[in-house]
């Protein structure tokens, strides 16, 4: 029997961790945190995030090789391999303020796995973290003078939120990284191992420690460069009348281009891609490439267009004024299928709304505590209401801020009726069925596709 920690009981910790008990009976897992109210919660009936499939798992293998706990020192001793997945933000303070990752929550970590280890241990990286800090963390770990050998691998977690379990059960690739001395090649097999219980092996990849690093900003800021390349294209469709869901099949069915990552948006939020983004952006720039490092910025330049190019739009499009007026948000997390409202386009376009002297009303099925979280400075000005329909009652729009199928269901006919009319509608996920909504009287706004409005004076 291994025993295997985990530090971090967060969105990544908490839905990978599992899955690899899951698959791996015979090993022991412990997922420890420091807030005693995040492990309570996994123990309970209502998980802290809202990952689909993911409760069935808890519930399966949580008491058998499963357990949580804020003993974060004992867990630490009795460990064989410890996975570390605190939180590494972008850095808001002091050299690399606004791009550089915060790391003082890894080094804090990497200091408590020092001072309460008795045994050696393999130490891998799960949060994504700036290109050679393995290094930095392999010198703090074996800075021991105790004859104790720590190895260090980084194994990125490439699953996205929604679909965290069936990413993690199928996964394209599993990447660890390592050093190439015998001790890190050791180490390497011991995890590869691990993901053999039910990945093949042909997709499990290892490289060396710098590659994998590097690998996971670049797989991020590449599948943020296509959304943001797709909105670019929206804005130029919207004043040619071409469409910009016509064009994103059309160039996808080239097999060189692939047809995924091309949904244009009211823009792309996470916790990873902007953060990631800036990271390697810091990278670029202390490594003396500034060109390199602003070619990646711009794709965060054209996402944050996008999104102040959407709420500009609906101030436009509504007579230029939208101060007094009742505007329903359908939708505050960043995607659909998940609670998670970081970086979330919905909440920006609430802030740029509300700056407009706008009434906010906002609708989510599952992310309405963590929007009210992020916008309480702001709370007294925003309602919250679960109910869609009471949202959209007295609104003079609805902006559909995330993809929610729950939001293609509604009886749209019941909701123009309860609205202020000229009533209209921004869908800024291109979710819902435009021709149908216009016949209702709604005026349509999509995105990258012509406006289907009713006698209005087009003020585009
Ligand atoms: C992850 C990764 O770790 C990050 O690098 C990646 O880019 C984004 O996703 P995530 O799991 O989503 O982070 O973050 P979060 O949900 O904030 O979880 C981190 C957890 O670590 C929190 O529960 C926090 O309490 C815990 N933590 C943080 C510790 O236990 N110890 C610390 O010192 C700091
Ligand atoms: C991402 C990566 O996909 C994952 O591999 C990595 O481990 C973590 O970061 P995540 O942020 O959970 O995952 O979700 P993702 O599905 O990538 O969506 C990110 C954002 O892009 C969302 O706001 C989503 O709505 C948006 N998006 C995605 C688009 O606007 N258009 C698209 O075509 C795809």
């Amino acid at each position: 029997m291994t025993n295997i920690l985990c530090i971090g009981a967060g969105y990544v910790g908490g839905s990978t961790m599992p899955i690899i008990a899951s698959h791996c009976p015979q090993h022991r897992f412990v997922i420890v945190d420091i807030n005693d109210a995040r492990i309570a919660a996994w123990q309970s009936d209502q998980l802290p995030i809202y990952e689909p499939g993911l409760d069935e798992i808890v519930h399966q293998t949580l008491g058998k090789n499963l357990f949580f706990s804020t003993e974060i020192n004992r867990n630490i001793a009795e460990a064989d391999i410890i996975f570390v997945s605190v939180n590494t933000p972008t850095k808001m303070f002091g050299q690399g303020a606004g791009r550089a990752a915060d790391l003082q929550y890894w080094e804090k970590t990497a200091r408590q796995i020092l001072e309460n280890s008795t045994s050696s241990k393999i130490v891998v990286e799960k949060s994504t973290l700036p290109v050679r800090t393995a290094e930095a963390m392999e010198r703090i770990l074996n800075s021991n003078g105790n004859g104790l050998h720590f190895d260090v691998l980084s194994n990125p977690e490439f699953l996205a939120e929604g679909t965290a379990v069936h990413d993690m059960q199928n996964p394209n690739r599993v990447l660890i990284g390592g050093r190439e001395t015998e001790a890190g090649q050791k180490a390497i097999e011991s995890l590869v191992e691990i993901y053999a219980h039910w990945v093949p092996r042909e997709r499990i990849l290892t490289t060396n420690l710098w590659s994998s690093e590097l690998s996971k900003l670049v797989a991020n800021a590449f599948l943020a460069q296509r959304i943001s390349s797709i909105n670019a294209i929206s804005a130029l469709c919207e004043r040619t009348e071409a469409d910009v869901n016509e064009v994103a099949n059309a160039i996808g069915r080239d097999a060189r281009i692939g047809s995924h990552f091309l949904r244009a948006s009211v823009g792309f939020g996470g916790s990873c891609f902007k953060k990631d983004i800036l990271n390697l952006v810091y990278l670029c720039e202390h490594y003396g490439l500034p060109e390199v490092a602003q070619y990646w910025e711009q794709v965060v330049t054209m996402n944050e267009y996008q999104e102040t190019r959407f709420a500009a739009n609906m101030v436009t499009s509504m007579f230029n004024t939208v101060a007094g007026k009742r505007i329903a948000l359908f939708g505050a997390s960043f995607k659909a299928n998940t609670n998670d409202t970081r970086e979330s386009p919905a909440l920006e376009v609430c802030r740029a709304l509300l700056a407009e002297q706008a009434d906010i009303v906002i609708t989510d099925p599952h992310a309405m505590e963590n929007a009210c979280y992020d916008l309480k400075e702001l709370a007294t000005r925003v309602v919250f209401e679960p109910d869609p329909y009471i949202a959209a009652r007295s609104a003079h729009a609805i902006a559909i801020l995330t993809e929610w199928r729950q939001y293609t269901e509604l009886d749209y006919e019941k909701i123009h009726h309860s609205m202020v009319k000229p009533a209209f509608i921004f869908d800024g996920r291109n979710l819902l069925d435009h021709k149908r909504l216009y016949k209702l009287g709604f005026n349509v706004y999509p995105i990258g596709k012509p406006p289907l409005t009713h006698s209005l004076i087009n003020h585009s």
